[in-house]
């Protein structure tokens, strides 16, 4: 098994099943936009792979640090090169929220990607649903009132919006824009109807 092998088989065998698919979903965002950018495509794939891996026995508080401490030491222990391993960690140290000010100039291009790779979905309204399912834990279908309804529908759209407009790169952009119109469009569909308009939330 090859590096890049080993890295998938230890996410496969580490991450939960229902965590799973996030994690691939983001490896293979990540592949396409470091092809599309010219990025580092290894760099780019285990960063992805090891991402979240922390959130699995810590919890999320500050899990890019402590997942990114641990590819550290995954990949050490294998013998990395060095400076690989530490653009591996610097990406994963950056995934959480972008960074702005002077700083943000200073990113690597493996940094933006795979902040991108991870938020693409967040971008095209996966958000929205989040809400959307967070609001039926707390109130069941019967009691649910058309304003929170409405304030919900709101929240997912400014959610979808701001996690567009956080990508790093036209790349990332450029994947996400049809999802993204569609989300922002059913959400307008969905706050233009009667019973909206009548309870216009907050
Ligand atoms: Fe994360
Ligand atoms: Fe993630």
């Amino acid at each position: 098994m090859n590096l890049g092998e080993q890295v998938a088989a230890h996410a496969r065998a580490t991450y939960p099943a229902c965590d799973l698919p996030h994690i691939l979903e983001v490896v293979a965002y990540a592949k396409d936009l470091a092809r599309r950018t010219g990025a580092d495509e290894e760099t780019v794939a285990i960063a992805a792979y090891f991402h979240d891996i922390s959130r699995v026995t810590m919890g999320p508080k500050d899990h890019n640090i402590h997942s990114a401490e641990m590819a550290r030491h995954w990949l050490v222990q294998r013998g990395y090169p060095t400076q690989r391993v530490e653009r591996v960690v610097a990406a994963i140290v950056a995934h959480m929220r972008p960074v702005t000010g002077p700083e943000r100039e200073l990113l690597s291009l493996e940094s933006r990607i795979l902040y991108d790779a991870d938020k693409i979905g967040r971008a095209q309204g996966l958000g929205l649903l989040g809400a959307l399912v967070q609001l039926g834990q707390q109130v069941p279908w019967d009691e649910l009132s058309y304003t929170e309804l409405a304030t919900v529908i709101r929240k997912g759209r400014a959610a979808t919006e701001e996690a567009y407009r956080s990508l790093y790169t036209d790349a990332a952009r450029d994947l996400a824009g049809p999802g993204y119109r569609k989300a922002i469009d059913f959400c307008d569909s969905l706050l233009q109807a009667e019973v909206f308009k009548a309870h216009p939330g907050q």
